[in-house]
């Protein structure tokens, strides 16, 4: 890492005159400064991010929870009253509560929280002959909140107690990043696996060894580097004569689905074989996008192309079964007219299962969050004000819940609950 990251490190005054050279020799020349002010760029980056990881990871680099959680909390979620739950840990049912060197109760890790729902079978999964879901936050449109929602969807979802697979197939790989993944440690490392890039490249066959452990317990993280970009090239070179690679994310999803509930894939913004592979493996969409005139407008051109595109695919002999498509407005500030005029509008026209009812308001929260490479569920506390915090999780919650109803609905073994709650 520099120390100066933004020093001057160019070379250019030991090269020789431009003008003692050939044309060909001057066009080399010229191409080689290029680059070289590109590395120089990049180099600026990579040691500003070192630092920002290093001070968002310490002390050991390695990114952790440090949220934990009430003996209220826990009661609650479980539909518990805490008395009812000292009882289960008197009967022995639950672990302890651990105490500090004081005898004062320490609050519960999000693991022993799981554990625990899960030694009262009360964890939400799916019935064991059921499918998982697979959902994608996608959208063409760049900054519309595909990696903010479909990160804070899959730590939701692992907070309620179900086993998520995180797949980062953007090679932005933004996603990794906030879910602590540091590729360009762990590539030197030697219990580094295998990348996304190699199995669907088809250097590897065996899917599960893309897999990695995640900070946020009930998470497994797939990450993505720069190097997925390749995969789209080798997926599009073997498209035409061989249709069936665009399948290869859905083959390899399904030879691991057994261990999780649900997989949340962050899909890459452009239109290209990888993201037609997401396409072709998920079971629902969640469609990010801004409340304006402009997202408006690329969100249909995005919607008319996958469904051009997906015709394709299915008209080449694969099924797809999407149980839901629906629309997640994101990013709502209430004092602007247009957002106002959008969300109303789309209310009126829309129905339930093609926006979701709860609007996502713009948050510093989420700004300030992602300064340290947290997500809001990361926090202790809030960033700032109390109560623009409380207004951001409830907001995610919201939305959120109603993503997990659409999944729970997926499961038929759930029916009977949902009809018993009024929402079958
Ligand atoms: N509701 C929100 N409130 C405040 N900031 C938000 C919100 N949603 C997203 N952002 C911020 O907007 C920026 C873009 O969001 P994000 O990276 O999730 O978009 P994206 O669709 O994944 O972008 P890309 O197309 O580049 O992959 C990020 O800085 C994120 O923190
Ligand atoms: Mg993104």
């Amino acid at each position: 890492m520099s120390e100066q990251p933004f020093s001057d490190t160019s070379t250019e005054s030991a090269k020789k005159p431009l003008t003692t050279l050939s044309h060909d020799a001057l066009a080399r020349q010229r191409s080689e400064d290029s680059l070289e002010k590109i590395d120089n760029l990049s180099g600026g980056f990579e040691g500003i991010l070192a630092r920002v990881r290093e001070s968002a990871h310490s002390p050991n680099r390695t990114k952790v929870l440090e949220r934990d959680f009430t003996m209220g909390w826990v009661a609650e979620k479980l539909g518990y009253s805490t008395e009812g739950l000292r009882f289960k840990e008197s009967e022995g049912a639950i672990p302890p509560q651990e105490k500090d060197a004081r005898g004062r109760r320490v609050k519960y890790s999000l693991d022993q929280f799981r554990d625990i729902q899960q030694k009262l079978e009360l964890n939400p999964g799916r019935g064991e002959s059921e499918n998982p879901a697979v959902i994608a936050c996608a959208n063409f449109k760049g900054g519309c909140g595909k990696t903010t929602l479909s990160v804070h969807m899959a730590q939701y979802l692992a907070i309620r107690g179900y086993r998520v697979l995180f797949i980062d197939a953007d090679p932005q790989a933004s996603a990794s990043m906030l879910l602590g993944s540091q590729h360009e440690v762990d590539l030197n490392s030697d219990d580094f696996e295998f990348t996304l890039e190699e199995y669907l490249s088809e250097q590897i066959q065996d899917f599960s060894s893309t897999i990695r452990p995640c900070y946020f317990p009930g998470i497994d993280l797939i990450p993505s580097d720069i190097l997925l970009s390749g995969a789209d090239y080798h997926l599009i070179s073997r498209m035409q004569m061989t249709p069936d690679v665009l399948t290869l994310l859905q083959k390899g999803i399904q030879s691991v689905w057994k261990d999780y509930d649900v997989v949340v894939i962050d899909p890459p913004p452009a239109l290209g074989a990888l993201s037609l592979s997401v396409l072709a493996a998920v079971s629902g969409l969640v469609v990010p996008m801004r409340p304006t005139l402009v997202d408006f407008d690329s969100t249909y051109k995005f919607l008319r192309m996958i469904s051009g595109n997906l015709d394709v695919i299915v008209e080449r002999g694969f099924d797809i079964d999407y149980r839901f498509v629906t629309v997640a407005l994101n990013g709502y500030d209430e004092t602007k007219a247009v957002h106002k005029e959008i969300v109303e509008g789309m209310n009126v026209r829309f129905s339930r299962g093609q926006l979701f009812e709860t609007v996502m308001r713009n948050s510093a929260e989420i700004d300030n969050a992602s300064r340290d490479l947290r997500s809001v569920y990361d926090l202790t506390g809030p960033t700032g004000n109390h109560k623009v915090y409380k207004r951001c999780v409830s907001y995610l919650d919201a939305l959120f819940s109603e993503v997990e109803l659409k999944i729970q609905q997926g499961w038929p073994s759930n029916s009977e609950t949902l009809r018993a709650q009024g929402r079958g």
